[in-house]
């Protein structure tokens, strides 16, 4: 595929389903008693995964034209996997899974593609082996052909749940797969489960558990969750994808004489850093007939060609836009003046060493980045120019990459495009379909 400067964009678009909250509504659904309807559940791989999983522990799930039916088994119902959880490229499937695996009466094996066998577990081996779980991620019996450190904290990995204790956790981490973990763990275990963040990450988790009927309270940083007999399934409604509305922000905010409307987008504050940035930037975007769906705040986001000038981030708003930052990086690059992104460490360990690829990407493009330890200086405003895109596998990267590619006079072409199926299988048609 050749990507060029050729276009503006025009029309409505409405993104994709929300990745974490597909997810959840699955987990959920199948420890709850009762049938869960799902509309506007995100086909993407990494939540098809997550189904599969679930199906692999005896769980009934229909999935159809796009409404997902769950027959859940109740929090104790889950059978041992028929073989070994397969969990593809997904950390949120891995890190989820394993806080309800914490609590099952079973050992089961969990794998998944080269990049999550890179990503840390020991951030969630720690708390669940205090609350009484027990993790291997070297099994020579089970992976035989596997050479892997022993202890390497990664997939592939094994859990043994059983009777689970109430913890209270700091989290070293602002990790919302983290805190998830611990709290379903926390549905399990005996007394209070709580975990304090450093920062507080996105709390979907929190809102969905408490509409299924959980015990799970809020207050700052600190999410609280006491066990319950019994959840009911729901019918959930799913917002579009903030994450995979960005591309549209910048697509219509970087491309002259472009306006998008971007319909039916979850624009949670843990989730809106995004928005927050765009107008600091200097972006003309507005939010219109803001509403609740399913516990979750939504809106319509309206986006029209602008100037940008760079911005300093960092502290509280990181987690908030944490995989928006591949694609707010290209935004710097095309803006005025420096952009500056500090306190962001976790880009290294998402789906590809985010910092690195960032770098690697804008420079071949043109542009000039100076990385750091936690984010990277953006000297905005060089002329950028088409280029050859290594995605490393990284959908947020071939996304972030295409909306550069589409601004920058010349070819641009990206190693793999089918990546970006992993969280927006329709991405390259949504964007021809604004395409003038
Ligand atoms: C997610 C949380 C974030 C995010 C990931 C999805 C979730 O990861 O990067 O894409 O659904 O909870 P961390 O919580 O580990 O930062």
């Amino acid at each position: 595929m050749i990507i060029t400067d050729k276009y503006s964009f025009h029309g409505e678009i409405s993104v994709p389903g929300d990745k974490s909250i597909s997810h959840r509504s699955i987990m959920f659904g199948a420890i709850s008693d009762g049938i869960t309807t799902v509309s506007n559940f995100l086909q993407g791989a990494d939540c098809l995964s997550t189904i599969s999983c679930f199906q692999k522990m005896g769980i009934c799930i229909e999935n159809s034209a796009g409404q997902v039916r769950i027959q859940g088994k109740g929090l104790h119902g889950l059978r041992a996997p028929s073989g070994i959880l397969d969990v593809g490229n997904s950390g949120t499937t891995t890190r989820l899974i394993s806080g309800i695996l914490a609590g099952q009466p079973f050992e089961s094996f969990l794998d998944g593609d080269d990049s999550i066998r890179k990503r840390p577990m020991k951030r969630i081996f720690t708390p669940l082996s205090q609350m009484g779980a027990e993790f291997s991620s070297f099994r020579p019996d089970v992976f035989p052909d596997k050479l892997l450190p022993a202890d390497s904290g990664c997939a592939p990995f094994s859990v043994r749940g059983g009777r689970l204790n109430g913890i209270h956790y700091q989290s070293p981490v602002a990790s919302a797969q983290v805190k998830s973990a611990v709290l379903l763990a926390g549905l399990y275990a005996e007394g209070e489960t709580s975990v304090t963040e450093p920062v507080l990450s996105r709390n979907h988790t929190e809102l969905m558990l408490s509409g299924f009927g959980a015990d799970v309270t809020s207050n700052g940083r600190t999410a609280t969750i006491r066990p319950q007999p019994k959840l009911e399934g729901q019918d959930i409604h799913v917002p579009g994808d903030i994450s995979s509305a960005a591309y549209f922000i910048a697509l219509g905010l970087l491309t002259p004489n472009s306006e998008i409307l971007i319909k039916n987008v979850g624009v949670n504050p843990t989730r809106d850093g995004i928005i927050k940035a765009a107008l600091s930037m200097g972006g003309k975007l507005s939010l219109l007939d803001e509403r609740t769906v399913s516990g979750e705040p939504v809106a319509d986001i309206l986006v029209q060609s602008s100037s940008l000038h760079g911005i300093q981030i960092g502290g509280e708003i990181i987690p908030t836009l944490i995989d928006e930052i591949p694609i707010l990086a290209v935004m710097a690059a095309f803006a005025s003046g420096v952009t500056t992104i500090r306190d962001a460490q976790e880009l290294k360990v998402k789906e590809s060493d985010r910092i690195a690829v960032i770098t690697e990407n804008l420079r071949a493009m043109g542009g000039s980045v100076t990385p750091a330890d936690d984010g990277m200086s953006i000297e905005g405003g060089k002329p950028l120019h088409g280029a050859q895109i290594r995605t490393h596998l990284d959908h947020r990267a071939a996304m972030a990459f295409t909306v550069a590619g589409l601004n920058a006079p010349g070819e641009t072409t990206l190693d793999d495009r089918k990546c970006a199926s992993i969280s927006y299988p329709s991405f390259y048609d949504d964007i021809l379909s604004l395409a003038d």
